[in-house]
């Protein structure tokens, strides 16, 4: 009978674990981990946190899969060598949050060469050949910042306030796609509309604390803008900081601030009317990547490109409760 039971038992086991495609079984029967090698840009802003945080819940032991994390602190240099090293250590799979569009070839290259599939999360990679990499997950970029130039648009019609805008744009990484798709939604919002100006262009890298060194900089030798269009959270906390030094008023009836990420701090800004628009950058990328990676196990081929859902916040469209279960 005893005998009988461990027999059930044992062919239950096998049963269950063909269930679970991504677990691969030795010989003997040992269950072993997906191996994913994970490149991520850095931790400049809390957008990135959120993101890497997201990836590891996902692709984490419980979910059968071993994650390598490489911080590359904003630099391409360090993701190719985060890359080499994976593709030495002979990961199963290979993730990719690039830094900067252009020069991945060879490198993406090399993985190919070594047989490992590339999955890349967030910005996208500029290449000639696009089997270099299996999948694309991120932002509609563009259709967003248009969105939220359509916005400002209404926004200042409204008020009454189209004629002579300064605009200051205080930009992310040159190069990334989120700091070139936003801006080209800014320039063309400002080439369409004959009463808007581009004040000036300040590069603050997606963080806080360049944002605020560059706008401090602008405003002890410049009058106070119109607009501020920040392409991400982290530069317009820099910009309010700025502003507040400056004892310039921001938000409902002082300068229009618009950012992009909608994180927790943004949104709650937005509500109490100091940021008037939050558009979204979804960084919770973790559930797609373990689907597609869970895909190519079975043999399956994915959708090359996968946009993440996103939304535009103001005062007026904000809740209390979406505050509350806003995990990022
Ligand atoms: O590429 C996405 C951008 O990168 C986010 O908007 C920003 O916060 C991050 O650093």
């Amino acid at each position: 009978m005893k005998r009988l039971a461990l027999v059930i038992c044992a062919l239950m086991l096998s049963f269950l674990s063909g269930c679970m495609p991504y677990v691969r079984q030795t010989p003997e029967e040992e269950t072993t981990l997906i191996t994913v090698g994970f490149s991520q840009v850095g931790a400049e802003s809390d957008w990135r946190v959120a993101n890497t945080e997201s990836m590891r819940e996902s692709l984490s032991e419980e979910n059968g899969f071993e994650l390598l994390y490489d911080n590359a602190r904003q630099k391409q240099e360090n993701q190719f060598k985060a890359i080499r090293t994976f593709i030495q250590q002979d990961v199963d799979y290979i993730v990719l949050a690039p830094v900067t569009e252009t020069g991945w070839e060879s490198v993406l290259e090399e993985a190919r060469a070594a047989g490992i599939p590339v999955i890349i999360v967030d910005r996208q990679v500029e290449v000639d050949d696009p089997s270099l990499y299996t999948s694309w997950v991120g932002s509609n970029f563009r259709k967003t910042a248009d969105a939220a130039i359509e916005w400002l648009s209404g926004q200042l019609k409204a008020d009454g306030r189209e004629d002579a805008v300064q605009i200051l744009h205080l930009q992310g990484t040159p190069g990334s796609t989120a700091q070139l798709q936003r801006s080209a939604a800014l320039e063309a919002g400002v080439a369409a509309h004959a009463g808007w100006t581009i004040a000036a262009q300040l590069n603050g890298d997606f963080t806080q604390a360049k944002a605020y060194e560059e706008t401090i900089a602008y405003l002890r030798s410049n009058p106070a803008p119109d607009v501020v269009y920040c392409e991400n959270d982290n530069m317009c906390f820099g910009v309010m900081q700025a502003l507040d030094e400056r004892g310039v008023a921001y938000g409902d009836g002082g300068v229009t601030l618009i950012s992009f990420d909608a994180g927790r701090t943004a949104l709650s800004y937005c509500k109490d009317g100091k940021i008037g628009l939050c558009a979204e950058c979804n960084p919770l990328h973790g559930p797609r990547v373990r689907a597609l990676i869970e895909q190519l196990a079975r043999g399956e081929t994915p959708e090359k490109l996968s946009y993440m859902p996103e939304a535009l916040f103001t005062a007026g469209t904000l809740t209390a409760e979406l505050l509350e279960s806003r995990v990022y």
